[in-house]
């Protein structure tokens, strides 16, 4: 269904951009306007700027900026009518209209539909029949309880080819069971892959089911868990486990916990907490790693408490901070894992834990000391070795030179390495707005600034000046003019959706954001703006006459001579302001 222009304006004019940012990210009040950590880029100070006045918000490093439905559309990633829906929720003025993004129907649907089938007929057999009893009973002997087994998908096959007759009667072909690796043929005719245990689904990003991990819980085999082989619609590589789940609690919190298995997401869940993910293992790939970036700017590890989980802190620790995020660890020494907590002693001592969190640093360097002897050179050095690799990953010119300081006094050994110190913040530059307005440009802005604010500024403007010299700066201003004609008032959050040229789009922004811009509308600073500018267009207009005088002095007399009172008055003018 179309969402009419009005009420788009409508929830435009609504909706507070302060009020919809900071439903997603936390926010800082600095003076009149609002700072954030843009969750747009790698940042570590707050770049991005949002104006209330302008309704507008912009990031001065990374750029990304529009009005709220264009923070909506990047932060989650949607549509535009998806946006407007959404902002109409936070405000509290919902819609009540179903928008379904015209859904892709992916090739790979039909397998898709045969998983839910599989996960929906196993989570029976398990929750509704005598034959999953006894491994219910497991799960919830583990705290895992019925609300819980559904909301995962648990399923639980009890004998050797009861699925696969299942689906069969479905009408699934042997050709997709065995695409989908959830039934393979063997000398006896079809059989399912997973028997006597309880099935995990893995769901891709999307939330479509892809694989399964699965749980002996009898001692009927030897392989405590087994896991769906690798097939057209699953790498093990390209998928966490629960990212669809934890997505949105992830955005919120700012920050992702990642564990190693089932069981430790489950034990987070069971605690309250929901933005937790799985590698289902310890390696992490690229793939995953992007998933994480996806997800949130801090990635919080979480493997188990013994010496294997601690070294998988620390791995894939170093692989993501090469990534740009920001890394913390959970200081986990209790040499058991999520789920043991949770278990042996209780929510509140998983809760607790998982707010004991040390930056990568701070861990890596915790971790060496329990390795290294530090009475002893070589260990010391070995340690400064180790430590300083890491050290010279971080992105953060502080953080380095902090962490080095750290070192030394630990070690008192000094890396040597002479490009460490001349080192640039990974070539990134935080361009400040405010050191690259030139006057002219500020007087223009100023303007314009209290144009979009004020319809009393409109109207000085048009009987004092009436052009501005930039030709976007004049564009924008007739533009703004045409909107009071038009609306009775101007919107530059509303004008940011109409205009289609770039330049124009990213003036409006700077208009927003930018900090040395006075706030609001002032009128004894719009005439000294307003005089700036004519100042400026009698220099131009006084070297235009030179030039001319230049030119006629040797050839015309008459003409000379008028060029030169007009000269003389102009300069006598500007001496007098
Ligand atoms: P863990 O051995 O840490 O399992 O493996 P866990 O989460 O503590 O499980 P419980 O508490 O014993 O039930 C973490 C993940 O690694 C995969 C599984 O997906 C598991 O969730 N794994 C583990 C395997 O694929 N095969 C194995 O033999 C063991
Ligand atoms: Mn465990």
């Amino acid at each position: 269904m179309r969402i009419s222009e009005e009420t788009i304006n409508d929830i435009r004019n609504s909706a507070n951009i302060v009020d919809v940012i900071g439903h997603y990210i936390p926010l800082i009040k600095k003076g009149r306007s609002y700072v954030a950590v843009c969750p747009f880029h790698d940042d570590h100070d707050p770049s991005l700027s949002i104006s209330e006045d302008k309704q507008i918000y912009k990031c001065f490093v990374c750029g990304n900026g529009g009005n709220c439905y264009t923070f909506v559309q990047n932060f989650k990633k949607c549509t535009f009518p998806e946006s407007v829906i959404e902002v109409a929720d936070i405000i509290g003025k919902p819609l009540n209209i179903e928008y379904t993004a015209p859904k892709k129907e992916s090739r790979y649907q039909h397998f898709y539909d045969l998983l839910n089938d599989y996960i929906e007929y196993t989570n029976y057999l398990l929750t509704a029949t005598r034959l999953g009893l006894s491994a219910k009973e497991y799960l919830i002997n583990r705290g895992i309880d019925e609300e819980l087994i559904n909301e995962f998908g648990i399923g639980y096959c009890p004998e050797e080819n009861r699925v696969y007759q299942n689906l069969k009667a479905k009408n699934y072909s042997d050709e997709d069971m065995i695409k989908t690796n959830v039934a393979r043929l063997g000398t006896n005719g079809m059989n399912d892959v997973f028997y006597k245990r309880i099935t995990f689904p893995i769901h891709d990003r999307n939330g479509n089911p892809v694989a399964f991990t699965a749980r002996d819980y009898s001692g009927f085999s030897d392989s405590k868990y087994i896991n769906s082989s690798e097939t057209i619609i699953y790498t093990k590589g390209n998928v966490l486990y629960n990212f669809h789940r934890a997505k949105d609690s992830a955005r919120q919190n700012g920050n992702v916990i990642v564990c190693e298995g089932v069981m430790d997401v489950l034990a987070y869940k069971r605690a309250g907490i929901n933005n937790v993910v799985a590698t289902l293992g310890t390696a992490c790939t690229k793939e995953q790693v992007s998933l994480l970036k996806d997800l949130a700017k801090t990635v919080v590890l979480s493997y188990d408490g013994d010496k294997a989980g601690k070294a998988a802190n620390m791995k894939i620790g170093e692989l993501l901070l090469q990534s740009g995020l920001s890394i913390e660890v959970i200081d986990n020494d209790t040499g058991l894992d999520p789920d043991e907590i949770i278990s042996k002693h209780g929510k509140n001592a998983l809760r607790d834990l998982s707010s004991r969190r040390l930056s990568y640093l701070d861990y890596a360097i915790k971790y060496y000391r329990d390795i290294y002897n530090l009475e002893n050179y070589s260990d010391r050095k070995a340690m400064t070795i180790k430590v300083s690799a890491l050290i010279d990953k971080l992105s953060d010119p502080y953080d380095r030179e902090n962490y080095a300081n750290e070192l030394y006094e630990l070690t008192k050994i000094r890396k040597i390495d002479k490009d460490t110190a001349v080192r640039s913040d990974n070539g990134r530059t935080y361009r400040n707005p405010e050191l690259s307005l030139d006057g002219l440009t500020k007087a223009e802005y100023t303007i314009l600034s209290m144009m979009s604010v004020s319809e009393a500024a409109k109207d000085i403007y048009q009987k004092d000046l009436g052009y501005l010299l930039d030709e976007d700066d004049n564009l924008l201003a007739n533009l703004m003019i045409d909107e009071y004609r038009k609306n009775g008032r101007c919107q530059l959050s509303r004008m940011y959706d109409e205009v289609n040229d770039e330049g124009l789009k990213s003036l409006i922004l700077s208009l927003g954001t930018i900090d040395s811009l006075p706030e609001g509308y002032d009128e004894e600073v719009l005439k000294g703006a307003i005089k700036r500018i004519k100042e400026e267009i009698k220099k131009r207009k006084l070297d235009d006459l030179r030039k001319e005088i230049a030119k006629y002095q040797a050839v015309d007399p008459e003409k000379t001579n008028m060029y030169l009172d007009e000269y003389t008055k102009l300069l006598k003018e500007l001496g007098e302001k």
